[in-house]
């Protein structure tokens, strides 16, 4: 049985031990497998890149983090689009599946990911997705893999900025990952004892959070520590497309909200405002305990998939088991924190102020 693999998307904790598992269980439990590791995700499809992965190649690398096949991010929207030579990617992607004689093809990944292993599958090659990203805001799954390990880092850098801020009677912005989604923003909030959580879900109000801040320092609080997600934004900007929003961010000199927000809360309260961008060192750590035990589970199942033969689905957590879903129901959908969420109810309850 030939099967292709690769990792696509930005890292996350955990492909490794994914593809650890899924190769572990096809070399115990497949007919003759071979398995083609493809470099940089889809890019070695395309390019017909990959090397051959044997029973043992991912036998060390459980707790590593990153990916050793390598990812590069290729976007689904140019997928169908012909190149000069009139032939698109997709186009590449079945002749080289084909040509290789794959029997399938498991792809780790995010939402792109899985949107161009939808159309992949819609082409007639037999595609598994699994789902990584930090984000955790893939449809149809409660977790992601990497996401628990990422929530743990974000967590543990909001909870050290307490002792700082204390010391200094400062209000310290934390900028943590998350354009669409703010999963990973509420959990570190909540987790890491935060006073407000500015999420892309909730656009806030930029006086309304100053405001906030003053009353805190009137009411004798010395500090203040602030998640804000990478994606966040004012309720203004939310009535604009995106790009309009980015076009114009860029004119007026800053990217994300951040920094924008410390300054407004300096002028509002007179206290000093310092940002923190913890950025990809919730990408690139060790798969903790957690995931390692999820991505081994979820690498395993993959692997039962294609025993049986199922394919056009991608793996999920559901009610707290292992099942899967089809990939035409959850590509190009995404997972929002609503405003129903259990741990948003919980964190505005216990007095995080959301900004909104
Ligand atoms: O998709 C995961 C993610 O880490 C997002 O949270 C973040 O916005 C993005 O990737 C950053 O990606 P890049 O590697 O392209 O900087």
């Amino acid at each position: 049985m030939k099967i292709g693999l690769l990792t696509s998307g930005g890292d996350c904790p955990g492909l490794n031990a994914v593809m650890r598992a899924f190769t572990r269980f096809a070399f115990l439990n497949l007919p003759r497998p071979e398995i083609l590791g493809f470099k940089d995700g889809y890019t070695g499809l395309i390019e017909n890149n990959f090397v051959p992965v044997g029973e043992h190649f991912f036998d060390d690398l459980l707790y590593t983090g990153g990916t050793v096949l390598g990812s590069i991010r290729q976007p689904f929207k140019n997928m169908a689009d012909p190149a000069e030579d009139g032939v698109s990617k997709l186009d590449k992607m079945v002749e080289n599946y084909r040509r290789l004689g794959l029997d399938c093809l498991v792809t780790l990944g995010g939402a792109g990911t899985h949107k161009t292993a939808a159309m992949l599958s819609a082409e007639g090659c037999n595609v598994i997705g699994l789902p990584k990203t930090i984000d955790n805001d893939i449809w149809g799954t409660e977790f992601t893999f990497g996401f628990d390990t990422a929530a743990e880092v974000a967590a543990k850098c909001v909870r050290e900025m307490h002792a700082t801020a204390y010391s200094h009677g400062r209000t310290i912005l934390v900028e943590v990952m998350g354009n669409k989604t703010g999963w990973l923003s509420l959990y570190a909030a909540v987790a890491g004892g935060a006073h407000a959580c500015i999420l892309p879900e909730f656009p806030y109000d930029e006086a309304a959070l100053a405001e906030y801040i003053a009353r805190r320092r009137e009411n004798g609080a010395r500090y203040d520590v602030i998640v804000v997600a990478e994606g966040a934004m004012t309720k203004e900007e939310s009535t604009w497309k995106r790009k309009e929003m980015l076009l114009r961010r860029k004119e007026l000199g800053y990217s994300t909200a951040t920094a924008r927000i410390a300054r407004a809360i300096e002028n509002r309260t007179g206290a000093e405002a310092r940002v923190q961008v913890i950025g990809y060192l919730q990408r690139g750590a060790e798969p903790n305990a957690h995931d390692r035990a999820l991505c081994t589970m979820m690498g395993a199942y993959a692997g039962e998939l294609v025993r049986e033969g199922r394919f056009g689905v991608t793996v999920a957590v559901e009610g707290g088991r292992i099942t899967y879903n089809p990939l035409s129901d959850i590509a190009g959908r995404t997972k929002f924190i609503t405003p129903e969420n259990p741990m948003y109810l919980a964190a505005k309850s216990t007095g995080i102020y959301f900004g909104d």
